[in-house]
């Protein structure tokens, strides 16, 4: 064959490494629902899918005259590699914004990453090999799931109910495990206006959870995106202000400023943050300094806690729409949790309606949610859904809930006339 006859590119019909991957790699395929939320991105689909901030409510051109500013001032710096361990000056701010849950840290003691998410990668990559145990609540943060599960964890769910944690069932998880003659690498947890259980953590219960993974030796890992998002009263108090040595923060700018940054930051015990700075470096050399300096300059030079204010109220105003949409419109069957904070409420579905089955008719009648099985690593939640008000307004929302309603009506109808859906 000429080099001009080649069929090049030609696309494969199968992967012909199929048998060279790694053994992690093989478990990592896309979530049989991407598809539909392709679909679910249309202008005439109301969706309470994504988890993403309203970063419209940002003050663009501002935001944009400053980074044109800091480049004219610091480009050099700003364009240039830094250190693993992040920017200094982002570092102090980083502690500043902390300081807001009650948490007292030294600009030494945080790591930037890349968003939460690289933190929660960077924790799994130093602390779990193939079939450690890692406790995580039920539900759990469905990239929280898939990063534990690339490194090959074994998830053991905690149960959670309108309070958050149990602490009699994380006692219970922890005695099972022990029974089986292992220890959990860590537990796994999201205290404040969890996602996507949109429930928090009783006061009650914060000492008590703390203590108990003290007693077993247990290292909490606290992912807190939204605890500058509480619709009530002052920020909660981090688990991390009252133990230092037993938690590591996760913290991210996502939902605070802009998600599009990727910017967040773990401040852990001493070992392990040098263990994540080995880590981050082997991984990224170092963070982006443009988005870092971008971050710093976003806090030093803007009036970031008014902003946060303004975020808050504008999601209030969502939280409240879906509220009371729900209460308007849904069928009695239904049962859902009414977060005091973040961007998610945890619908739960009548008996015998399957929410991953209902989703390709959601998305006709032009709704779309995340079913619940998503957030758990055993296959269960088929009955939930996970509603997002972040990025809707209260008008949409309302239209939105109420296709939504009608959808579960109908299914209740098949259900009564046909059974429920088979569990998939
Ligand atoms: C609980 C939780 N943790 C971590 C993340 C990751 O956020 P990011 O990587 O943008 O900081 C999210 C994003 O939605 C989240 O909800």
């Amino acid at each position: 064959m000429t080099p001009q006859q080649q069929p090049i590119s030609q696309p494969q019909r199968i992967d012909r490494y199929v048998g060279q991957y790694a053994e992690r790699a093989v478990g990592m395929v896309a979530s049989e629902i991407r598809a539909l939320f392709a679909v679910a991105a249309r202008p005439e689909i109301v969706s309470l899918a994504g988890g993403s901030p309203y970063v419209s409510a940002l003050p663009l051109d501002v935001v944009g005259g400053m980074i044109g500013q800091l480049i004219a001032s610091q480009g050099a710096t700003a364009l240039q590699y830094c250190t693993a361990q992040g920017d200094a000056g982002l570092r102090e701010r980083i502690c500043d914004v902390m300081a807001l849950e009650q948490v007292r840290a030294h600009p030494d003691e945080v790591v930037v990453t890349v968003g939460s998410q690289q933190a929660l990668d960077l924790m799994a990559r130093i602390f779990i090999d193939p079939g450690d145990v890692v406790l995580v609540e039920a539900p759990s943060y469905v990239g929280a799931l898939g990063a534990f599960a690339s490194y090959q964890a074994d998830m053991v769910h905690v149960a959670m109910d309108d309070d958050g944690l149990i602490p009699e069932a994380l006692e219970e998880a922890i005695r099972r495990v022990a029974a089986t003659g292992r220890r959990a690498k860590f537990l796994y947890t999201v205290p404040n206006f969890h996602n996507p259980a949109g429930v928090t953590l009783a006061a009650g219960r914060r000492h008590r959870i703390l203590d108990i993974c003290h007693r077993a030796g247990l290292l909490v890992v606290e992912d807190n995106p939204y605890g500058l998002l509480g619709f009530d009263g002052d920020p909660l108090r981090a688990l991390r202000a009252d133990d230092t040595d037993g938690v590591v923060y996760l913290g991210t700018f996502s939902k605070t400023f802009a998600a599009g940054v990727r910017v967040g930051w773990a401040v852990a015990p001493t070992a392990i943050r040098e263990k994540l700075i080995l880590a981050a470096e082997s991984a990224v050399l170092c963070h982006s300094s443009f988005a870092q300096l971008t971050v710093r300059e976003y806090l030093n030079t803007q009036p970031w806690r008014e902003q946060v204010k303004d975020f808050r109220e504008l999601y209030r105003e969502r939280r409240d729409a879906t509220l009371s949409a729900l209460s308007g419109m849904m069928p009695s069957e239904c049962h859902w949790t009414r977060p005091a904070g973040g961007f998610y409420v945890w619908l739960r579905l009548p008996d015998g309606i399957n929410a991953k089955a209902m989703l390709p008719r959601a998305i006709s009648s032009r709704v779309a949610y995340v079913p619940g099985t998503g957030f758990y690593a055993d296959g269960s939640g088929t009955q939930y859904a996970r509603l997002c008000y972040s990025l809707p307004d209260p008008d949409r929302i309302n239209e939105g809930i109420r296709r939504l309603a009608a959808v579960i009506e109908t299914e209740m109808q098949l259900r009564d006339d046909f059974g429920p859906a088979p569990v998939s």
